[in-house]
């Protein structure tokens, strides 16, 4: 496989050449330059709000204004913002899209335990609007990590090195950048004119793709400014392809600026177990090297089926792709997140992360992924999903809701303005002049394995004298009524379906959903959960995703946003309309849900199933 190739060659060269001052970035237009020195350095003190002035906050510009002023413009800046906040108690107001936070409020972020917090707060500035770039650009074509050349590679970390080498003050600076994520993950803005306050927070919604897709579109396009290449274009980590299933190997050379010594070391290639498991849990056993190879079909086909179900059977429809709506004023988290959000991307964070770290750095931590290199790269195969997605079926398309398409945040620019943008810009990625070279996807057609037309215990339980005969299999049946409930023990619950034995047309118009709500957890720790459909316990052993029966995870990657518990719970949403087809369960009143505990404690509030259409 090419990602076990040989690490590129040492590139101390290119990592010292940051020095050389004609690889610094180009000098900025005497305006742009005066309308950056106007703005106040980044100050923890100042981003608070300190309305202080002293002599050095004076900077020369063409109004002569010092700290208090710059505060007023932003003020000025945001008065759309407190206007649309206002619009939130009016009951005839028709859109209630997310706002951007507020960067003058920025507070502290809470790293994963109560009091141990991260200062991310970035500069802050007055905004501009987002605008497409021109249609003459050169598109910028983003390789698999695994296929770069010498050449690319060079440029790459060049331009990373460029990029740590940037000042504090300065909002492009690598530290800044992954402060971006770090403080609109874990808590650091709160929803701006949102009394009680509610903190802002990108994951576990339908925010998570445009949010993701933009901060990866302003971090390639400082890295291509810092090199003075418009073509520059991030990597992707093809993980959904075998050959793509390892930390790519750029990104694991001590000496290159794209090495992050804060990773979990079995992981790395050459490490005990250096296989990307997409369903990945850290209480799994790990395959030696030599087992992982060896049952590397097995284990290839498996990933490739996890595959399959987060982005075509399980992904039918957008509010499970993308996650559910998240309005201004929702709390978000975890609680409807996507199924790519979830798995395989939550996985690889946790997986890359760094176990024996406090909050499981730099990967597996909101707050800290941004840290690491590879986070982008990661990302930007997350973004490929989105695009990819769309390409799979005529019902997979945007959602039009104004709520989305409005919805907005900010972020720096390669020239260091303050952008605001909202998601209706960010939908067509060839229209942000950015594809993705274009590599083989072996989950397409990777179906499930159907298993022969069998009678389910579902329906053996339902139908049967079970009174006075033995249960048909050993699994105890735990009653709907037992929740809420603490997963302490893999348990199966039959549920009862509403509809069953559908139409072709019914099931494309509907997709039959398994819903766990009530889910509860600490958020600042990795909790994870597997659920399967049907399984009968003939081996003793729950079903995984090597397995017909197996439907899907749930996953957290610590982060918190407040002290304290959250007073809201998660839920977990998986298609299962294609499931039950090859489990052959589609004509049955009832299906068996076994909730499988993997990783941390978790509450389960309830079971049912559900129709949706969107
Ligand atoms: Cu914002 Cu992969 O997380």
């Amino acid at each position: 496989m090419s990602s076990l190739s040989p690490l590129p060659a040492a590139t101390g060269a290119a990592t010292a050449a940051f020095l050389r001052p004609s690889l610094l970035p180009p000098k900025k237009s005497a305006s742009q330059l005066s309308a950056y020195k106007s703005r106040k350095p980044y100050s923890p003190h100042f981003a608070r709000i300190s309305c202080k002035t002293s002599s050095s906050d004076k900077e020369p510009n063409n109004n002569d204004q010092t700290g208090p002023t710059t505060r007023r413009d932003i003020l000025i800046g945001m008065g759309s913002l407190y206007g649309a906040a206002s619009s939130l108690s009016d009951p005839t107001a028709l859109a209630n899209p997310l706002q951007p936070p507020d960067l003058s409020k920025c507070h502290p972020a809470i790293k994963g335990d109560a009091g141990d917090t991260a200062d991310c707060c970035p500069p802050f500035s007055d905004q501009i609007e987002f605008k497409l770039p021109s249609p003459k650009e050169p598109m910028r074509i983003r390789p698999a990590a695994h296929l770069v050349d010498k050449a690319y590679i060079d440029k790459y970390e060049k331009a990373i090195s460029l990029m740590k080498a940037l000042p504090d003050d300065d909002p492009r600076s690598f530290k800044n950048q992954a402060n971006v994520h770090c403080a609109y993950c874990n808590g650091a803005y709160d929803q701006v004119g949102i009394t009680p306050s509610v903190a802002l927070q990108i994951h576990f919604s339908w925010i998570f793709f445009p949010f993701h897709r933009y901060y990866l579109y302003f971090f390639e396009r400082i890295l291509g400014k810092l090199i003075d290449d418009p073509t520059f274009a991030l990597p992707f980590w093809n993980w959904d392809s075998p050959d793509g299933m390892q930390i790519p190997a750029i990104f694991a050379d001590p000496a290159s600026p794209l090495y992050d010594a804060i990773r979990a070391p079995d992981h790395l290639p050459g490490g005990s177990s250096p296989l990307v498991d997409l369903d990945w849990s850290r209480s799994a056993a790990s395959l030696t090297p030599e087992a992982q190879w060896q049952s590397n079909r097995d284990v290839m086909h498996t990933q490739m089926r996890v595959m399959h179900t987060q982005m075509v059977s399980g992904a039918k429809k957008r509010t499970l792709f993308f996650g559910t709506p998240l309005k201004a004023g929702d709390a978000a988290a975890n609680t409807g997140q996507g199924s790519i959000e979830r798995s395989p991307h939550m996985n690889i964070h946790i997986w890359t992360g760094d176990p024996k770290q406090a909050h499981t750095e730099d990967m597996g931590n909101f707050y800290s992924a941004g840290r690491d290199p590879i986070f982008y790269c990661h990302h930007a195969n997350v973004d490929r999903m989105w695009d990819l997605w769309k390409t799979l079926g005529p019902r997979r398309t945007d959602f039009t809701d104004p709520d989305w398409l409005e919805a907005a945040f900010v972020f720096y620019d390669e020239d260091k303005n303050l952008v605001r943008c909202k998601v209706k810009d960010c939908l067509d990625s060839r229209k942000l002049n950015y594809d993705y070279q274009k590599v083989p996807l072996p989950w397409l057609d990777t179906k499930r394995t159907p298993k022969a037309k069998k009678k389910t215990l579902a329906n053996a339980f339902a139908t049967e004298k079970f009174a006075n005969a033995a249960p048909p299999k050993k699994r105890e049946l735990t009653p709907l009524s037992a929740f809420p409930l603490v997963l302490n023990k893999a348990i199966s619950v039959v549920v009862p379906r509403g509809k069953r034995s559908r139409t072709v047309v019914e099931k494309e118009e509907e997709e039959e959903i398994l819903v766990v709500e009530g889910i509860e957890f600490d958020r600042g720790n990795v909790v994870k959960f597997d659920v399967a459909l049907n399984d009968e316990d003939d081996t003793g052993v729950p079903a995984g995703p090597q397995d017909t029966e197996f439907a899907g995870t749930f996953v957290n990657v610590p982060h918190r946003e407040k002290q304290g518990a959250p007073s809201f719970k998660a839920v977990l949403r998986l298609g299962i309309t294609d499931l039950l087809e090859d489990l052959g369960a589609d004509d049955d009143d009832t299906v068996v849900v076994t909730l499988v505990p993997k990783v941390g404690e978790v509450k389960i509030g309830g079971l049912k199933i559900d129709y949706i259409t969107d």
